[in-house]
């Protein structure tokens, strides 16, 4: 197999001439290496199994085939036959794939009928209702969800028995998250008579036993973006450069007191571009993204998204995916796999969780063919992250030149949004305490050390009125902190009810005997017994944490193992259906209590 750049759709298979005038019509004009690589074999009735990265084009590169494999059974597929299984792991790439799968369906060329199946848009019985009422060709979801909708419909299993062809999405992630009984559950229903198509972005050894058990004798794809050439090979390879090729990868160093008026500066000299930034937590995205649009909303189109949003989450995702400009402003959720058109910057702002996080987060961009941009802002202590990414990911960092003109500061600005609003203020707090924690437990650090850390510039930065007590921050006295001159506890919540409740819990208090306290009382030493009531309060703060550990971050991650464990139960008859549902809403539940 030789370089192929400029390959057009009907150069390389013979597609129907609806299939290629679609195509034409959402606007890929070349075809990408692994859709080169992968379409005509997958078309002639091979099992493929195809490494390939984020971003390389891989959703055309199995929709295709699997409606050129549908098209050939148009009128004998009837309304409850099920021609195609998509699993995918997460919501957001399930429907991205149904969207694009959606602009091929026609009732001329394409009548098919497509289904969604993930969670958190109504509950199982409305899948299941929906499919013996309406039926569907092809389902698209995530595994927990078609699995039940499996176990709990006959006729969706006697409806596969007509299944053409199987895929199985970014398999790697699918079994991280702890689906693999779960996929096993799915083959088990699906007739073995079909064609499958792998895709993962690595190959672990839990991949290739899947490809053991799923497949027959597939052709093993490999793409290496970076040559642009492509690879029948064995696919346990080292040196693949996993970045695509046209991404420029920047960083930039600054003083941690700097940091918020570097990404600031930046940002506000981008209004033409649509950009994606990244926070290490959730509590970051709500303090700094709704800072960053009241700050800046009459030139910009921001928008918010994080793993502790649900309901809205598709429509938040879709809606950025329309603009021409704007910021999104996002945590680790969006991380992988989802594919947006004509991101021009994929901003970080903190230290990305791990390594190959990076590198997905960095796929966002550089779409096939044009020009993507990332940019992370690293402290001056954490330069030595440029080499690591370098050697660690293979992926070459180049030095982004600042324009450093401008004097506004918008850490000021932040500490004014806190003034104006409690609420601002304790989002602030929060966001300070959640990223504190998530750099201390940070993977790499060696390179991200919570002790080479300046508390107070950090403060200053997140624009906060003081700094807040926690643990990690007692070690150290913090003297590069100005407090502002305000009267902390007379700042009012906007919200009005919110600070009649105040009022009222602040009278009660006084009542009570004991004063509201209005002085900060932070300088002050501890005597031992307020010594010893802080460690009982750290201490079970500290237990809360630990119980709490994973919802400042990988909640996305977190939620779906509970998913897959609670479908688990449910089927070892552990739970009751009422009890599964039950906590299928707690879950909803808890989450809109943090929010
Ligand atoms: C069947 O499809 C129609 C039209 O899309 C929809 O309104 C209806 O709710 C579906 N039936 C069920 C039971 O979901
Ligand atoms: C690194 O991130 C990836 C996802 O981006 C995840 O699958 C992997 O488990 C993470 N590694 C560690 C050690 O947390
Ligand atoms: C599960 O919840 C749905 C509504 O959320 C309800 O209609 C259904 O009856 C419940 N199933 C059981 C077994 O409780």
């Amino acid at each position: 197999f030789t370089k192929m750049s400029n390959t057009t759709w009907s150069s390389v298979c013979d597609l129907h001439d609806h299939i290629l005038s679609t195509i034409s019509r959402l606007g890929f004009k070349n075809m990408t290496p692994v859709q080169v690589a992968t379409i005509p074999v997958f078309m002639k009735n091979k099992d493929v199994c195809v490494e390939a990265v984020t971003g390389s084009g891989k959703t055309l590169a199995f929709v295709i085939p699997m409606l050129e494999m549908l098209m050939q059974c148009v009128g004998t597929l009837k309304k409850h036959q099920v021609g195609a299984v998509i699993v995918s792991p997460t919501r957001e790439l399930a429907s991205q794939i149904h969207e694009v799968i959606e602009e091929f369906l026609d009732d001329q060329h394409c009548p098919f009928t497509s289904t969604l199946l993930i969670g958190g848009t109504g509950d199982i019985e409305n899948d299941t209702n929906d499919f013996v009422e309406n039926g569907s060709n092809i389902i698209v979801g995530t595994p927990g969800r078609i699995s039940f909708a499996l176990e709990k419909c006959l006729m969706l299993r006697s409806g596969v028995r007509s299944l053409e062809v199987l895929i199985l999405d970014e398999a790697d992630r699918l079994l991280d998250l702890g689906f693999h009984r779960t996929l096993t559950t799915i083959l088990g229903y699906l007739p073995k008579q079909r064609r499958t198509g792998l895709f993962s972005a690595t190959q672990t050894t839990e991949v290739v036993q899947l490809m053991k058990a799923g497949m027959r004798n597939p052709v093993k794809i490999s793409v290496k973006e970076k040559k642009q050439d492509l690879e029948f090979a064995s696919l346990d390879q080292s040196g693949v450069t996993k970045t695509p090729s046209s991404l420029q990868n920047r960083y930039t160093t600054c003083r941690a007191c700097e940091k918020f008026n570097s990404l600031m500066n930046f940002v506000t000299k981008k209004k033409d571009e649509k950009i994606l930034l990244f926070f290490s937590t959730c509590a970051c995205v709500e303090y700094f993204g709704r800072a960053i649009k009241d700050l800046l909303s009459n030139d910009f189109n921001i928008l918010l998204l994080h793993g502790k949003i649900k309901k809205k989450r598709l429509e938040i995702f879709s809606k950025f995916r329309k603009l021409d400009r704007g910021i999104l402003v996002c945590t680790d959720v969006m991380a992988r796999g989802v594919d947006i058109p004509d991101v021009d910057w994929v901003l970080q702002f903190d230290p990305p969780s791990n390594a190959s996080a990076f590198v997905h987060r960095c796929g966002r961009t550089a779409r096939v063919g044009r020009q993507g941009n990332a940019l992370i802002f690293l402290l001056e202590s954490e330069t030595s992250y440029v080499d690591f990414i370098e050697i660690n990911q293979k992926a070459p960092m180049l030095e982004y030149q600042m324009d450093e003109s401008s004097t506004i500061q918008w850490s000021s600005k932040l500490q004014e949004l806190s003034i104006k609003d409690r609420a601002a203020m304790e989002r602030g707090l929060r966001a300070f305490v959640s990223f504190i924690q998530s750099y201390a437990k940070h993977e790499c650090n060696l390179i991200f050390r919570i002790k080479d850390l300046s508390f107070g510039e950090l403060a200053t930065s997140f624009g906060l009125l003081r700094i807040p007590k926690m643990p990690e921050i007692k070690l150290k006295a913090v003297t590069d902190f100005v407090a502002p001159v305000v009267d902390i506890d007379a700042i009012k919540y906007k919200d009005k009810a919110r600070e009649k409740q105040r009022k009222l819990a602040l009278k009660k208090k006084a009542t009570e005997g004991e004063k509201p306290k209005f002085v900060s009382e932070k300088k002050k030493a501890w005597s031992g017994l307020k010594e010893k009531k802080e460690l009982r309060r750290v201490k079970k703060e500290k237990r809360r944490m630990k119980k709490e550990k994973m919802t400042f971050d990988d909640d996305e991650l977190e939620e779906l193992r509970k998913d897959a464990q609670l479908v688990k139960k449910l089927k070892r008859k552990e739970i009751t259906k009422a009890e599964y549902n039950e906590s299928m809403d707690a879950a909803e539940g808890s989450l809109n209590k943090v929010l």
